[in-house]
């Protein structure tokens, strides 16, 4: 049995699956089985920028349908590509589905995806590592992995322009993973003070991470003492927070930066705001800058330390959920573009 997962890109909430017929193999192509992948706020944000980003068009869908991606773990069904055995496995970019079919083109890492309506799209999305022997890692890789890249990225980015001069750095949606993964490098680093701005329910475990000198909840931000100048980093999306966060610091507000969409139904135009204008940090980018700065081997060696001592920690607040069929893929997609996930909670799914 085969099938895709359908999202009416109009309604993220409107789903249905579709049986589909594997086609058969053209020579150098192989048939990937998804095996397992994750869930997290930064799907839903693939979803509702899936018109004016592409990321609809990775894994193309019926009219007016979409194909979410998400990172996961598929085997080699079947190959029709002589360097490419069945068996193998992979991890990187996929749709939710039971199936992909990928125009094998092996590397040292493992293999890209050469597929021609994947070539116009950011080279980091078509590649899969080469990940045989190592499933223990899967839960962690797939929830983390993606988002702490980006972490690292930011981390980085302020870090050589001196944070900007800002004595704190405001992080918006400090529940989200990729938020909590930026809070640990910053912490770590220990030059700027680091405050978590959560929903009141969020709070309390964004507390517990330890990675904070301050938390609030979003109303709390306005009558706050906070060290200024400020940086912030938003992972919310959120029109409103965002104008908190930019007429709470004013003039002290001395980078702001744009990251992300959890609350992705609560964007929109801003109009002027007060202080720093806000800049779109585009994680591809930054990765071709720094792998020319310090080369490949520097990059991953760097990334490579940075990810152990983050994900060393994850077990200690970040609780993996697995599920299996469709029902459960539905129901978690639900829950995730309604809000329901529990911070703590790291949703992983088996078609
Ligand atoms: N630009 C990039 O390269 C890049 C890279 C990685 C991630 N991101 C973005 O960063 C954001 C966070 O992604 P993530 O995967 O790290 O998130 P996550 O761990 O799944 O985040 C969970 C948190 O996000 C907020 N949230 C999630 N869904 C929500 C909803 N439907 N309504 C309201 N709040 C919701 C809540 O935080 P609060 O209650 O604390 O607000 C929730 O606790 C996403 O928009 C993602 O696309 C961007």
């Amino acid at each position: 049995m085969a099938w895709d997962f359908l999202v009416a890109k109009s309604d993220l909430r409107n789903t249905r699956f579709q049986d589909v017929d594997p086609p058969p193999l053209e020579e150098g192509e192989v048939r990937l089985a998804v095996e397992s992948f994750a869930l997290t706020a930064n799907n839903v944000t693939y979803a509702a920028f899936g018109e004016t980003m592409r990321y609809w068009d990775f894994f193309p869908g019926p009219e007016g349908w979409g194909r979410v991606p998400v990172w996961g773990h598929a085997r080699v069904e079947a190959s029709a590509h002589p360097e490419v055995a069945v068996g193998r496995r992979f991890y990187g970019y996929l749709p939710m589905s039971t199936h992909l079919t990928v125009k094998a083109r092996p590397g040292r890492a493992g293999l890209a995806d050469a597929s021609p309506h994947r070539q116009g799209l950011a080279a980091a999305y078509n590649h899969y590592l080469a990940v045989d022997d190592e499933q223990g890692q899967d839960d962690h890789r797939a929830l983390l992995q993606p988002l702490f890249i980006t972490s690292f990225l930011i981390d980085d980015f302020l870090d050589e322009h001196a944070g900007f001069g800002a004595k704190s750095v405001v992080l918006t949606s400090a529940s989200a993973k990729t938020a909590i993964g930026l809070a640990h490098l910053l912490k770590k680093r220990g030059t700027t003070r680091v405050v978590g701005l959560t929903s009141p329910r969020g709070r309390g475990f964004v507390e517990g991470l330890g990675y904070h000198d301050q938390v609030l909840a979003y109303g709390e931000l306005s009558e706050a003492t906070i060290a200024r100048p400020t940086a912030s980093v938003d992972f919310a999306g959120d029109a409103g927070v965002l104008r908190g966060v930019h007429e709470t610091f004013g003039e002290d507000l001395a980078y702001s930066m744009l990251v992300g969409g959890a609350h992705w139904e609560a964007g929109g135009a801003q109009g002027r705001l007060p202080g720093a204008k806000p800049v779109f940090f585009f994680a591809p980018d930054r990765i071709a800058k720094r792998r020319q700065d310090w080369g490949p081997g520097g990059f991953d060696q760097r990334y490579g330390q940075a990810w152990a001592g983050f994900v060393a920690d994850a077990p200690r607040w970040l609780h993996v959920q697995r599920s299996q069929g469709p029902e459960a893929i539905q129901a978690a997609w639900l829950a995730q573009v309604n809000g329901e996930t529990r911070p703590d909670v790291g949703v992983t799914l088996a078609p």
